[in-house]
Protein backbone atom coordinates (compact mmCIF):
# COMPACT_ATOMS: atom_id res chain seq x y z
CA UNK A 1 0.00 0.00 0.00
CA UNK A 2 1.44 3.44 -0.98
CA UNK A 3 0.32 6.94 0.79
CA UNK A 4 -2.46 7.39 -1.96
CA UNK A 5 -3.71 4.01 -1.48
CA UNK A 6 -3.94 4.49 2.18
CA UNK A 7 -6.17 7.80 1.93
CA UNK A 8 -8.59 5.97 -0.26
CA UNK A 9 -8.95 3.18 2.25
CA UNK A 10 -9.61 5.72 4.83
CA UNK A 11 -12.23 6.98 3.38
CA UNK A 12 -15.38 6.92 5.81
CA UNK A 13 -16.64 7.99 8.53
CA UNK A 14 -13.33 7.99 10.34
CA UNK A 15 -11.13 9.80 7.43
CA UNK A 16 -9.03 12.84 8.49
CA UNK A 17 -10.26 16.29 7.08
CA UNK A 18 -8.08 18.18 4.64
CA UNK A 19 -7.21 21.03 3.45
CA UNK A 20 -9.03 20.02 0.09
CA UNK A 21 -11.97 18.74 2.23
CA UNK A 22 -11.96 21.97 3.55
CA UNK A 23 -11.77 23.90 0.04
CA UNK A 24 -14.22 21.58 -1.64
CA UNK A 25 -17.05 22.49 1.26
CA UNK A 26 -17.12 26.02 -0.25
CA UNK A 27 -20.17 24.84 -2.50
CA UNK A 28 -21.91 22.01 0.41
CA UNK A 29 -24.85 23.34 1.94
CA UNK A 30 -23.57 22.31 5.19
CA UNK A 31 -21.10 24.57 7.19
CA UNK A 32 -18.19 24.30 8.67
CA UNK A 33 -17.81 23.54 12.68
CA UNK A 34 -14.50 24.55 13.89
CA UNK A 35 -13.30 25.42 17.41
CA UNK A 36 -10.10 25.93 19.55
CA UNK A 37 -8.27 23.27 21.33
CA UNK A 38 -5.18 23.96 23.57
CA UNK A 39 -4.02 19.85 25.31
CA UNK A 40 -4.49 16.60 24.39
CA UNK A 41 -8.18 16.64 26.61
CA UNK A 42 -9.68 19.47 24.90
CA UNK A 43 -8.45 17.90 21.16
CA UNK A 44 -10.27 14.32 21.95
CA UNK A 45 -13.47 16.67 22.80
CA UNK A 46 -13.67 18.66 19.79
CA UNK A 47 -12.36 15.71 17.97
CA UNK A 48 -15.01 13.28 19.03
CA UNK A 49 -17.80 15.73 19.21
CA UNK A 50 -16.94 15.71 15.21
CA UNK A 51 -15.19 19.23 14.61
CA UNK A 52 -14.52 19.73 11.13
CA UNK A 53 -11.55 22.28 12.33
CA UNK A 54 -9.47 22.31 15.59
CA UNK A 55 -7.25 25.47 15.73
CA UNK A 56 -4.60 25.84 18.20
CA UNK A 57 -5.50 29.29 18.55
CA UNK A 58 -3.38 32.21 20.38
CA UNK A 59 -6.42 32.54 22.73
CA UNK A 60 -4.60 30.30 25.17
CA UNK A 61 -2.20 32.90 26.07
CA UNK A 62 -5.81 34.40 27.82
CA UNK A 63 -7.72 31.21 28.45
CA UNK A 64 -4.82 28.82 29.36
CA UNK A 65 -1.73 30.72 30.65
CA UNK A 66 -3.74 33.72 32.24
CA UNK A 67 -2.20 36.37 30.21
CA UNK A 68 -4.33 39.81 29.53
CA UNK A 69 -3.95 39.55 25.68
CA UNK A 70 -2.68 37.48 23.24
CA UNK A 71 0.58 39.32 22.89
CA UNK A 72 2.71 37.54 25.05
CA UNK A 73 2.31 33.74 23.75
CA UNK A 74 5.68 32.52 21.80
CA UNK A 75 5.90 30.01 19.17
CA UNK A 76 7.79 27.36 21.35
CA UNK A 77 4.82 27.52 23.97
CA UNK A 78 2.19 27.25 21.04
CA UNK A 79 4.29 24.16 19.96
CA UNK A 80 4.16 22.37 23.20
CA UNK A 81 0.49 22.94 23.34
CA UNK A 82 0.35 21.40 19.44
CA UNK A 83 1.73 18.72 20.34
CA UNK A 84 -0.72 17.97 22.55
CA UNK A 85 -3.30 18.58 20.28
CA UNK A 86 -2.12 16.41 18.16
CA UNK A 87 -1.55 13.50 20.25
CA UNK A 88 -5.54 13.89 21.07
CA UNK A 89 -6.93 14.52 17.36
CA UNK A 90 -7.64 11.98 14.98
CA UNK A 91 -10.28 13.64 12.46
CA UNK A 92 -10.51 16.80 12.74
CA UNK A 93 -7.86 19.21 10.34
CA UNK A 94 -5.02 20.45 12.67
CA UNK A 95 -4.66 24.46 12.37
CA UNK A 96 -1.72 26.31 14.27
CA UNK A 97 -2.30 29.97 14.88
CA UNK A 98 0.88 31.68 14.25
CA UNK A 99 2.15 34.09 17.33
CA UNK A 100 2.26 37.66 16.86
CA UNK A 101 6.15 38.20 15.68
CA UNK A 102 6.34 35.15 14.19
CA UNK A 103 5.64 35.80 10.63
CA UNK A 104 6.03 39.95 11.05
CA UNK A 105 9.81 40.24 10.72
CA UNK A 106 11.19 38.83 7.68
CA UNK A 107 9.42 36.62 5.53
CA UNK A 108 12.76 33.88 6.32
CA UNK A 109 11.47 33.92 9.97
CA UNK A 110 7.91 33.42 8.68
CA UNK A 111 8.67 30.01 6.32
CA UNK A 112 10.81 28.76 9.41
CA UNK A 113 8.48 29.38 12.40
CA UNK A 114 5.70 28.03 10.16
CA UNK A 115 7.38 25.05 8.63
CA UNK A 116 8.11 24.51 12.52
CA UNK A 117 4.24 23.82 13.40
CA UNK A 118 4.19 21.05 10.61
CA UNK A 119 7.38 19.38 11.53
CA UNK A 120 7.44 19.69 14.94
CA UNK A 121 3.77 19.85 15.76
CA UNK A 122 2.07 18.11 13.62
CA UNK A 123 0.01 20.87 12.42
CA UNK A 124 -1.44 20.21 8.61
CA UNK A 125 -1.60 23.95 8.12
CA UNK A 126 -1.29 27.61 9.31
CA UNK A 127 -3.36 30.88 10.32
CA UNK A 128 -1.97 34.06 9.63
CA UNK A 129 -3.79 37.21 11.20
CA UNK A 130 -3.91 40.25 8.13
CA UNK A 131 -4.62 41.29 4.60
CA UNK A 132 -2.78 42.49 2.04
CA UNK A 133 0.40 43.61 4.28
CA UNK A 134 0.92 39.80 5.02
CA UNK A 135 0.89 38.85 1.59
CA UNK A 136 4.61 38.52 1.07
CA UNK A 137 4.75 36.11 4.18
CA UNK A 138 1.31 34.33 3.54
CA UNK A 139 3.49 33.44 -0.58
CA UNK A 140 6.54 32.32 1.33
CA UNK A 141 4.86 30.25 3.38
CA UNK A 142 2.99 28.52 0.82
CA UNK A 143 5.52 27.98 -1.25
CA UNK A 144 7.32 25.67 1.18
CA UNK A 145 4.07 23.71 1.02
CA UNK A 146 2.56 25.02 4.09
CA UNK A 147 -1.57 25.75 3.45
CA UNK A 148 -2.48 29.18 5.10
CA UNK A 149 -5.54 30.36 6.80
CA UNK A 150 -6.27 33.68 6.64
CA UNK A 151 -7.70 35.86 9.58
CA UNK A 152 -9.39 39.60 8.89
CA UNK A 153 -11.09 41.99 10.24
CA UNK A 154 -10.76 42.01 14.19
CA UNK A 155 -7.76 40.27 14.52
CA UNK A 156 -6.29 40.55 18.12
CA UNK A 157 -3.06 40.50 17.40
CA UNK A 158 -3.30 44.25 15.92
CA UNK A 159 -4.95 45.57 19.56
CA UNK A 160 -2.87 48.28 20.04
CA UNK A 161 -3.18 49.44 16.76
CA UNK A 162 -7.26 49.28 16.52
CA UNK A 163 -7.03 50.60 19.72
CA UNK A 164 -8.88 47.79 21.30
CA UNK A 165 -11.31 45.00 20.69
CA UNK A 166 -12.95 46.84 17.97
CA UNK A 167 -15.97 45.70 15.45
CA UNK A 168 -14.26 46.24 12.02
CA UNK A 169 -15.53 47.30 8.67
CA UNK A 170 -18.49 49.39 10.10
CA UNK A 171 -17.82 52.21 7.46
CA UNK A 172 -17.27 51.67 3.65
CA UNK A 173 -13.40 52.59 3.12
CA UNK A 174 -13.00 50.10 6.18
CA UNK A 175 -15.58 46.99 4.62
CA UNK A 176 -13.72 47.98 1.16
CA UNK A 177 -10.29 47.28 2.31
CA UNK A 178 -11.42 44.35 4.46
CA UNK A 179 -13.23 43.20 0.90
CA UNK A 180 -9.79 43.66 -1.12
CA UNK A 181 -7.63 41.90 1.60
CA UNK A 182 -9.31 38.95 1.09
CA UNK A 183 -9.67 39.46 -2.63
CA UNK A 184 -5.85 39.51 -2.17
CA UNK A 185 -5.33 36.86 0.00
CA UNK A 186 -7.70 34.48 -1.88
CA UNK A 187 -5.48 35.04 -5.16
CA UNK A 188 -2.55 34.09 -3.03
CA UNK A 189 -3.77 30.78 -2.12
CA UNK A 190 -4.81 30.82 1.21
CA UNK A 191 -7.64 27.09 1.55
CA UNK A 192 -9.74 29.16 3.76
CA UNK A 193 -10.77 32.58 5.67
CA UNK A 194 -11.54 33.28 9.19
CA UNK A 195 -13.84 36.15 9.45
CA UNK A 196 -14.15 38.08 13.00
CA UNK A 197 -15.74 41.17 14.49
CA UNK A 198 -17.22 42.42 11.42
CA UNK A 199 -20.93 43.01 10.45
CA UNK A 200 -23.25 40.33 9.50
CA UNK A 201 -23.84 41.78 5.89
CA UNK A 202 -20.16 42.61 5.06
CA UNK A 203 -19.29 39.09 6.17
CA UNK A 204 -21.74 38.07 3.77
CA UNK A 205 -20.51 40.21 0.91
CA UNK A 206 -16.84 38.56 1.57
CA UNK A 207 -18.19 34.84 1.90
CA UNK A 208 -20.01 35.96 -1.57
CA UNK A 209 -16.64 36.88 -3.78
CA UNK A 210 -14.38 34.17 -2.46
CA UNK A 211 -14.38 30.82 -3.48
CA UNK A 212 -12.89 29.25 -0.20
CA UNK A 213 -15.15 29.08 2.46
CA UNK A 214 -14.98 31.64 4.90
CA UNK A 215 -15.40 30.94 8.81
CA UNK A 216 -16.78 33.37 10.71
CA UNK A 217 -16.32 34.52 14.57
CA UNK A 218 -18.83 36.94 15.61
CA UNK A 219 -19.54 37.67 12.22
CA UNK A 220 -22.89 36.55 12.12
CA UNK A 221 -24.83 33.12 9.87
CA UNK A 222 -23.65 34.16 6.36
CA UNK A 223 -20.55 32.47 6.69
CA UNK A 224 -19.05 29.38 5.46
CA UNK A 225 -18.69 27.88 9.09
CA UNK A 226 -18.16 29.30 12.50
CA UNK A 227 -15.32 28.79 15.07
CA UNK A 228 -15.42 29.66 18.80
CA UNK A 229 -13.14 29.38 21.55
CA UNK A 230 -13.24 26.04 23.80
CA UNK A 231 -13.54 27.92 27.36
CA UNK A 232 -16.19 29.88 25.87
CA UNK A 233 -18.68 27.26 24.51
CA UNK A 234 -18.35 25.45 28.15
CA UNK A 235 -18.11 28.38 29.98
CA UNK A 236 -15.14 27.36 31.69
CA UNK A 237 -13.69 31.43 32.17
CA UNK A 238 -15.84 33.47 34.33
CA UNK A 239 -16.50 37.15 33.72
CA UNK A 240 -17.62 38.89 30.22
CA UNK A 241 -17.78 37.38 27.09
CA UNK A 242 -18.74 38.48 23.99
CA UNK A 243 -21.95 38.60 22.56
CA UNK A 244 -21.01 36.25 19.79
CA UNK A 245 -19.65 33.70 22.39
CA UNK A 246 -22.39 31.71 22.80
CA UNK A 247 -22.19 29.04 26.04
CA UNK A 248 -23.59 25.64 26.04
CA UNK A 249 -22.40 24.53 29.62
CA UNK A 250 -21.75 26.98 32.81
CA UNK A 251 -18.37 24.76 32.80
CA UNK A 252 -16.83 26.82 35.48
CA UNK A 253 -19.62 26.65 38.13
CA UNK A 254 -20.34 22.86 37.39
CA UNK A 255 -16.39 21.63 37.45
CA UNK A 256 -16.12 24.31 40.58
CA UNK A 257 -18.78 22.35 42.39
CA UNK A 258 -17.44 19.04 41.81
CA UNK A 259 -14.45 19.81 42.84
CA UNK A 260 -15.90 21.40 46.07
CA UNK A 261 -17.70 17.67 46.66
CA UNK A 262 -14.30 16.27 46.43
CA UNK A 263 -12.33 18.18 49.08
CA UNK A 264 -15.62 17.90 51.47
CA UNK A 265 -15.40 14.18 51.07
CA UNK A 266 -11.86 14.32 51.94
CA UNK A 267 -11.97 16.39 54.34
CA UNK A 268 -14.90 14.57 56.55
CA UNK A 269 -13.17 10.99 55.49
CA UNK A 270 -15.54 10.21 53.35
CA UNK A 271 -12.88 9.86 50.55
CA UNK A 272 -11.69 7.01 49.93
CA UNK A 273 -13.86 4.34 50.76
CA UNK A 274 -13.00 1.20 50.63
CA UNK A 275 -14.26 0.17 47.35
CA UNK A 276 -11.88 3.05 46.29
CA UNK A 277 -9.03 1.39 48.05
CA UNK A 278 -6.43 -1.87 47.27
CA UNK A 279 -6.65 -4.30 49.67
CA UNK A 280 -4.20 -7.54 50.35
CA UNK A 281 -4.26 -10.92 49.16
CA UNK A 282 -6.79 -12.83 51.25
CA UNK A 283 -5.49 -15.29 53.32
CA UNK A 284 -1.89 -13.25 53.86
CA UNK A 285 -2.49 -10.01 54.53
CA UNK A 286 0.74 -7.91 54.84
CA UNK A 287 0.57 -6.17 57.98
CA UNK A 288 3.28 -4.38 59.86
CA UNK A 289 3.96 -3.53 63.18
CA UNK A 290 3.22 0.19 63.94
CA UNK A 291 6.46 2.79 63.89
CA UNK A 292 7.86 3.25 67.00
CA UNK A 293 7.45 7.18 68.25
CA UNK A 294 11.29 8.70 68.05
CA UNK A 295 12.24 11.09 70.70
CA UNK A 296 12.80 14.12 69.17
O1 LIG B 1 -6.86 32.28 18.76
C1 LIG B 1 -8.05 32.13 18.51
O2 LIG B 1 -8.81 31.63 19.34
C2 LIG B 1 -8.54 32.59 17.21
C3 LIG B 1 -10.01 32.62 16.90
C4 LIG B 1 -10.26 32.90 15.47
C5 LIG B 1 -10.82 31.46 17.30
O3 LIG B 1 -7.76 33.00 16.42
Amino acid sequence: MNAHSGDAAAAGAGQRVTVSSIRERKTSERPIAALTAYDYASARLADEAGMDIILVGDSLAMVVLGYENTLPVTVDEMLHHMRAVARGAKRALLVADMPYMSYHASVEEAVRNAGRFVKEGGAQAVKIEGGRKRLPAVRAILDAEVPVMGHIGLTPQSLHRMGGYKVQGRVPPEAQALLDDARALEEAGIFSLVLEGMPRELACDITRAVSIPTIGIGAGPGCGGQILVFHDVLGLCEGNSPKFARRYLKGFSVMKEALERYAEDVRAGKFPSDDESYHSPKGAPLRFPARRETKR
